[in-house]
């Protein structure tokens, strides 16, 4: 949803003509709106840092870059994810360790516990579909074992789990704001964390290695090889005025959410997913599980046929979940692979998820869109509950 907010502070943006976010002060007018957004991401997400970046992807590379994760590291994260999340490790050097997810939708802990090795740096929960994984066991099992916890909060900005928003808890948090996330920036993504060392790095490592110290860009020095995962001013002045509406967007999503959970709760065979206790997701999914893989298929189809868009079978679904990812499990890229990396992925052509597949083959996710009206919902809702009573009969 854009408005006047968005586009004035597109227009401040283009009045003075600085579309960089570093450097030129002479020409800006005052105008810092990367700066700006992130001062409004440390408040939001109750961080002492935040670190503007490209996108949710950069956002994942750069924190695990921040916190020196590399060569041969392993990084456990789940089956149920975006692509993203084994791209931006495996860019690294570092090796995915794919593990099954339980009824939250992401990591199993126990599973977790499981899988660590002495290589294992870091457990990379995926808060997916606007809910969140098991923090409390996740935490405890990363501060056992000495092991970084990163969150992946990019598609549930705005959720909380005891009081606190997602992407504040572990010690680095991800956030992304393409253009299909609660907020947007068209295309960004933030690394929040209350570690300073971390955020420096993040600074630098998001814009080539500079320090950002002095006002004389050629004379920064550069600590450590970086890389160009900035965000651009453009960018960063639709975020600026889409944060500020976050508030106004989530409760639209809860009351569009409420409205199809109420009306999918008369089904009996539908149990929803878990949310753990003391946690609040964002809303901006509805998932539910139906009885078998069978009549979710048969659900999906219903649903597309009777026109209600944005809801995803993810078990058939090709950048979501472990079973498509043919690219993965087949090494195909477009340059060589370090051996490293290779051997690291090679237990993954033989793995099989059973914990997973059960309940991604029968889940339903949802999306709820904040442009809905409120008899467009009910009317959605209505046409939900006909298309499962169908796929149910059959
Ligand atoms: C869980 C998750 N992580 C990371 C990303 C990557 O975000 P972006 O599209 O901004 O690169 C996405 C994008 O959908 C995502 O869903």
């Amino acid at each position: 949803m854009f408005g006047e907010a968005e586009r004035k502070e597109l227009n401040d943006v283009l009045k003075n003509g600085v579309l960089m976010r570093y450097g030129f002060d002479d020409m800006r007018n005052g105008h810092w709106k990367a700066k700006a957004l992130e001062t409004e991401l440390q408040k939001t997400f109750q961080t002492q840092y935040a670190q503007l970046v490209s996108s949710g992807t950069a956002a994942v590379s750069v924190a695990l870059a921040s916190a020196g994760i590399g060569a041969g590291d392993e990084v456990i994260m789940p089956t149920f994810t975006f692509v993203a999340s084994f791209e931006a490790i495996m860019a690294l050097g570092a090796i995915p360790v794919l593990v099954d997810i339980d009824d939250t939708l992401t990591l199993d802990p126990k599973a977790v516990e499981d899988a660590i090795t002495p290589r294992t740096k870091a457990v990379m929960v995926v808060h997916m579909c606007g809910s969140m994984g098991n923090l409390d066991a996740l935490q405890g099992i990363c501060s056992r074992h000495k092991l970084l916890l990163i969150e992946d909060a990019c598609q549930a900005i705005g959720g909380t789990y005891n009081g606190k928003p997602l992407g504040s808890l572990g010690d680095l948090g991800c956030f992304s704001f393409d253009f299909v996330k609660t907020i947007t920036c068209g295309e960004g993504g933030a690394v929040v964390t209350n570690n300073k060392v971390y955020y420096l790095n993040a600074d630098h490592y998001s814009d080539h290695g500079h320090d950002h110290i002095g006002a004389d860009r050629g004379a920064e020095t550069h600590p450590f090889l970086g890389y160009n995962f900035r965000i651009s001013e453009l960018h960063a002045a639709v975020g600026l005025a889409q944060i500020k509406r976050l508030k106004e967007f989530l409760a639209i999503q809860k009351k569009h959410y409420t409205i199809i959970r109420e009306a999918l709760s008369q089904i009996p065979e539908i149990t929803f997913r878990t949310v753990p206790e003391g946690g609040e997701e964002n809303y901006g999914f509805l998932n539910f599980f139906l009885p078998n893989l069978n009549i979710a298929r048969k659900a999906s189809s219903a649903l597309k046929n009777m026109g209600v868009d944005g809801c995803f079978h993810y078990y058939d679904n090709n950048w979501h979940y472990v079973r498509k990812w043919e690219h993965l499990m087949g090494m195909k890229t477009l340059y060589p692979m370090s051996k490293e990396v290779k051997d690291g992925i090679s237990y993954l052509q033989n793995k099989t998820f059973p914990q997973s597949d059960h309940y991604i083959g029968r889940n339903i996710s949802c999306l709820i869109k904040l442009s809905w009206t409120e008899s467009e919902t009910r009317e959605r809702a209505n046409t939900m509950v006909e298309a499962i009573k169908e796929a149910l009969s059959v």
